[in-house]
């Protein structure tokens, strides 16, 4: 189960991690976990309704899976990329099948939400918001991603000014 910290709280219900995010215009969901142990392909059938639900509602036109092992080639220098504040043009969506992550999300009032993404998590950071990214100490996760545009997957670290 996933665990939010935020204001020197520490939530880890699903309503009140929920409530949480929203309030910060983060969707957070709980899927039922399926076939985690499966192929990519195999997983993402078993995901296909929500995943289709999530494309109609949402407007996504891709999916893929992405997977960060101890064995994975340059984990450090794909680790380095997203573990300073950066923002992207699409909303970055994870979907967690195996392993856990750490994201750290730019609230409302400029406080981070600290969401730590367990299997069975959804999270839709939006698109332009700032964050980070880092594994945990077993240093793997395995996610659903999904994207309105496959373009928009870059991770832009100059902050936008208004
Ligand atoms: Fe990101």
């Amino acid at each position: 189960m996933a665990k939010l910290e935020f204001r020197g709280k520490t939530y880890t219900g699903e309503d009140e991690i929920r409530a949480t995010l929203a309030a910060a215009g983060i969707l957070f969901e709980r899927w039922p976990l399926r076939g985690a142990a499966s192929a990519d392909e195999q997983v993402l059938s078993l995901y296909k309704p929500e995943v289709d639900r999530l494309m109609q509602e949402r407007g996504y036109v891709a999916v893929d899976m992405v997977a960060l092992r101890p064995s994975t080639p340059g984990l450090a220098e794909i680790s380095a990329r997203y573990d300073k504040e950066h923002h992207h043009v699409d909303d970055e969506v994870r979907f967690t099948v195996e392993g856990e992550g750490v994201f750290e999300i730019e609230g409302p009032d400029g406080g981070f939400l600290k969401f730590t993404a367990t299997p069975g998590d959804l999270i839709v950071i939006p698109a332009y918001r700032r964050h980070l990214f880092y594994l945990t100490s077993a240093s793997t996760i395995r996610c659903i991603r999904l994207f309105q545009d496959r373009g928009g997957w870059e991770a832009l670290y100059e902050k936008i000014v208004n």
